[in-house]
This record gives structure tokens, C-alpha cells and sequence, in this order.
């Protein structure tokens, strides 16, 4: 069976997201700072994976239908993307500035909604990519890199 080309060998593992679904929200940022952490990978960049992958998984169980977090572990970087099928951002720039929300009382109940979320996503990304179409959904990219 024909096996990809590739000059460094990556890890790589996906996980769903089920939109609406509280009850396991944080599951997946759980589980990759878990698989993070027993690579041996340094404190910091722990840290800043489990924090953008917590936002952008607390955003699809709050906003959209469904997602997927892809992440790939690469030598020099952690990457971690998140796509969901949603009703999109109709403007982005204005959902990045800090404090901007549009959670309802449902979402500020369980204490989610304080419009820090993709403000702290890029803060703490090395790089940063936001696209999102209308009726269709969002897609995050954040990558992480691992000082040597
Ligand atoms: N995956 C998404 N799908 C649709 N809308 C989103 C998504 N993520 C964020 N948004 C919109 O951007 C706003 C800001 O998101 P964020 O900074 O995480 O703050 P918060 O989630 O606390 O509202 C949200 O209130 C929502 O309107
Ligand atoms: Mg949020």
C-alpha cells in the first residue's frame, strides 16, 4: 500500500465535538493537554495548546452543530484546527475585540460568554488563522511553537 512522502515523521489525532452538549465541554482540550503533557512537551506550550483548543471548543459547543479539532504534532510546531458546521461569523473583526459576545442567558448561566475568547485564541497562538462562511460554519487554525 502506498504510504505518503514525508521528511519528518508528525503525530497526528482528531476528536468531535458535539454542538450544545455542555456536558463534555472541555473534553477535547483535556485530553490533547494529557497527550501533550506525557510527550514531555515544556510547560508553556502545554499551556497555550490547552487554552486555544479550550476557547475554539467551548465556541463550537456554544455557537455551532458540530466540529472537529485536528491536531498534528509536527518537530517545531503544535497545530491545532478546529472546523464546525455553524451559522458562521458574520464579522470577524468584531468578534475578536475583547468583551464581545453574543452568548445568551443559557451560555452565561454555565459562566461561558464573556466575549474573551478568540481575543485570548490569537493572543496566545504563535500564528493565527480565522476563516468562516455564513450558513456553513468556522474554521480556526492555531499554531503553536516548540522551542528548542
Ligand atoms: N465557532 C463559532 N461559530 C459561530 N460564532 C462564533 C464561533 N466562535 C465565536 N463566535 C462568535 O464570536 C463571538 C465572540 O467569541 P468569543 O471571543 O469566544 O467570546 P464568547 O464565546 O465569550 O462570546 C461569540 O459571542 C459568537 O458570536
Ligand atoms: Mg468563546
Amino acid at each position: 500500500m502506498p504510504v505518503p512522502e514525508t521528511d519528518h515523521i508528525s503525530y497526528q489525532r482528531s476528536f468531535y465535538i458535539e454542538g450544545g452538549n455542555f456536558n463534555y465541554a472541555g473534553i477535547v482540550s483535556t485530553s490533547i493537554k494529557s497527550i501533550l503533557k506525557q510527550m514531555d512537551f515544556p510547560g508553556d506550550v502545554v499551556r497555550k495548546c490547552a487554552i486555544v483548543c479550550y476557547e475554539s471548543e467551548i465556541n463550537v459547543v456554544s455557537y455551532a452543530r458540530k466540529g472537529v479539532v485536528n491536531l498534528t504534532i509536527n518537530p517545531d510546531t503544535v497545530q491545532i484546527e478546529v472546523i464546525d458546521e455553524g451559522p458562521g461569523i458574520p464579522n470577524i473583526d468584531q468578534a475578536m475585540q475583547q468583551g464581545y459576545s453574543t452568548a445568551n442567558q443559557k451560555i452565561r448561566e454555565m459562566g461561558f460568554g464573556a466575549g474573551m475568547g478568540l481575543y485570548n485564541i490569537k493572543s496566545y497562538s504563535d500564528a493565527f488563522i480565522i476563516s468562516s462562511e455564513l450558513g456553513k460554519g468556522t474554521r480556526l487554525l492555531m499554531t503553536i511553537n516548540i522551542k528548542k
